[in-house]
């Protein structure tokens, strides 16, 4: 009983409790994020829904270590984690923990495919021929073995974006966070990288939070949890779609 407890506990990737992120434009204040908790659980793909401006965004950013909340306590892997959004320790938390995939794909438009995914283990001082294969690997998961030498500018939308979860997972990151990955492709690249985005989770159990808009693409989460006005409401396009 005890064991199966604990087993229940540790399946929490991540907590995030009571998360509150104000920001300051001009005389007024936005409450961006205003109390939010939720958590994910190992090998999760949850969706975060909620029209623009709930504060969607703000809280994959705090939960990627990339923004400071006001208040709020982060657990990670069960840990309360003081320092989660400080520097230096963030970028550690980043590096060993997170892989970001953005809608508008933030790749290095100069640098080719290869060099692209590369980088988060030329960071992590990674040598050169362990480099070459584990990229080979990824390349290989994400289907552009023979793009690995093209530039990004030759690139179709969707190649791209196949670039930035390669980028995104392959360092192995505890938790994959995407901000709209389809937002920016039409209706079957979407499609296609919504299946990719699937298949790595169950080939890597890999825990996901996605943003999104489009109850179409939330529907390949597991789970969805709405957000309104910086808080979290149930079921709001359920509501929604049976009135
Ligand atoms: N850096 C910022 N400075 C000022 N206001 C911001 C900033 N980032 C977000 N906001 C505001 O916080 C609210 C939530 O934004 P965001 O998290 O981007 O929402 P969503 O991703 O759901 O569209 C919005 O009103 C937005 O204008
Ligand atoms: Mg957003």
């Amino acid at each position: 009983m005890n064991d199966s407890k604990r087993v229940e506990k540790n399946d929490i990737v991540l907590r995030v409790e009571n998360i509150v992120k104000n920001f300051q434009n001009g005389d007024s204040i936005v409450k961006a994020v205003n109390g939010i908790s939720f958590s994910l659980r190992q090998g999760e793909m949850l969706a975060v829904m909620g029209s623009s401006g709930s504060g969607k965004s703000t809280m994959l950013n705090i939960c990627g270590a990339l923004e400071e909340p006001d208040s709020g306590r982060i657990y990670l892997n069960g840990v309360y984690e003081e320092n989660y959004s400080k520097e230096p320790y963030a970028t550690e938390i980043r590096r060993k923990n997170i892989g970001f995939v953005f809608q508008d794909f933030n790749l290095l438009w100069d640098l080719s495919v290869r060099e692209n995914i590369s980088m988060p283990l030329i960071l992590a001082g990674k040598r050169e021929r362990e480099i070459k294969k584990e990229v080979d690997e990824v390349l290989r998961q994400v289907m552009l073995t023979e793009k690995a030498d093209a530039a990004i500018a030759e690139l179709s939308g969707g190649q791209r974006q196949r670039v930035a979860i390669a980028r995104a997972i392959i360092a192995r990151p505890k938790i994959l966070l995407a901000d709209e990955p389809t937002g920016n492709l039409d209706f079957h690249t979407s499609r296609d990288i919504m299946e990719l985005i699937c298949s790595l989770q169950k080939r890597l159990n890999q825990s996901i939070i996605m943003v999104t808009h489009d109850p179409a693409i939330a529907s390949y989460a597991d789970r969805v949890i709405y957000f309104h006005d910086g808080r979290r409401v149930e079921g709001l396009y359920e509501n929604a779609k049976s009135d």
